[in-house]
């Protein structure tokens, strides 16, 4: 039995991950919840003939709590999206105090299930998620994941198109954060394996980077990436919930906090962040390796690593010091 949670279940993201979620064989009961919709999306997808029971709720009647109690896994798109002109931290000063409380549901209601954190800023979102389990007694590194999976999924499909092959085929490793030039593709690392002009691979990697900024321009205003990030959340969450249900290991990239995972603290030592998108071994209790995706790297990936890093910086303390500062007030 696994229970799934979808927070913002009413948005852009929201409706199309909890159809996806729906439909998976690996979910039994969903539930949807939000400040606005959530009991309407919930009726329309429980007409679909998969297993998954689907239920509604909005902050009314202790909402929050029947959504999120004793669930396995809680997805969190909810918060406001960009719109042109806008960093994805300018999106802090609402997102922050969302996070906030859904963590603080988590932490109360469900305090062990796996944590997908797809609100942005996730560079600042996550910490603020392991600074409120932390004052809960509940953070389980092992479980709490910022998702950039979409960032890999647009590293795959660029470099594809670039090489001329199929997408499905390519795995290009992608670390760092979620914004900008805190993105950092390893296309040294893809496979197979490509080979572009300096100009081409430059090019490449700023379209990775700023892909999010492609969506938000396309759409005029009216939202950042929704379906391409359901099906990123999907693909991540669908990970998780396969090494849940089979007990074999899985390998993802998310941006999570290195210290408290094996293999965590050496390359918080090389790059000098606590938390930093790598690749991860996830079994059914979580993540249970940090893999080493530093090795080899060329000069050039190491000069976007730096620049990586000293964004990531101000990033990750302004999320801790959201939570430690309100409470030294
Ligand atoms: P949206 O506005 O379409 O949907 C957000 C939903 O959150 C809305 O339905 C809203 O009612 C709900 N919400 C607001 N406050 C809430 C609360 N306190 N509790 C529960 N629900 C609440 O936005 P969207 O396009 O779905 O994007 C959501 C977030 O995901 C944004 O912050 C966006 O930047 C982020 N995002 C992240 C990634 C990523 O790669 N991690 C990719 C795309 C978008
Ligand atoms: C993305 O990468 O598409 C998201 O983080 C949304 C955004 O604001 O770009």
């Amino acid at each position: 039995m696994v229970k799934a949670v979808v927070a913002g279940a009413g948005g852009g993201i929201g409706q199309p991950l909890s159809l996806l979620l729906k439909l998976s064989p690996y979910v039994t009961e969903l539930a949807l919840y939000d400040v606005v919709g959530a009991p309407g999306v919930a009726t329309d997808l429980s007409h679909i003939s998969t297993p998954a029971v689907v239920t509604g709720y909005l902050p009314a009647d202790d909402g929050m709590k029947k959504a999120f109690l004793d669930a396995d896994i809680i997805l969190i798109p909810a918060g406001i999206p960009r719109k042109p002109g806008m960093t994805r931290d300018d999106l802090f000063k609402i997102n922050a105090g969302i996070v906030r409380d859904l963590v603080t549901a988590a932490a109360l209601y469900a305090p062990k299930a796996f944590l997908l954190v797809i609100s942005n800023p996730v560079n600042s979102t996550v910490p603020i998620a392991a600074e409120v389990l932390k004052k809960h007694g509940v953070f389980d590194p092992a479980k709490l994941f910022g998702i950039t999976t979409l960032d890999l999924v647009r590293a795959e499909t660029f470099t594809a198109r670039l090489a001329g092959g199929c997408p499905a085929e390519y795995k290009v490793p992608v670390i760092g954060g979620h914004s900008g030039d805190t993105i950092v593709p390893l296309i040294s690392k893809a496979t197979p394996a490509v080979s572009f002009s300096t100009e081409k691979l430059e090019a490449l990697v700023k379209r990775i980077q700023f892909g999010g900024d492609e969506v938000v321009q396309a759409k005029e205003g009216k939202g950042s990436a929704t379906l391409s990030m359901a099906h990123a959340g999907f693909r991540f969450a669908e990970s998780v919930l396969k090494a849940v249900k089979t007990g074999s290991p899985v390998t993802e990239n998310a941006f999570v906090y290195l210290p408290g995972i094996p293999g965590g603290s050496e390359l918080q030592a090389a790059v000098g962040v606590d938390f930093f998108s790598s690749t991860i071994e996830i079994g059914p209790s979580g993540t249970t390796k940090v893999l080493d995706t530093l090795a080899g790297i060329t000069e050039y990936e190491q000069g976007l690593l730096k620049v990586a890093v000293e964004g990531l910086k101000p990033n990750i303390a302004k999320g801790v010091d959201f939570i430690v500062s309100a409470e030294a007030k």
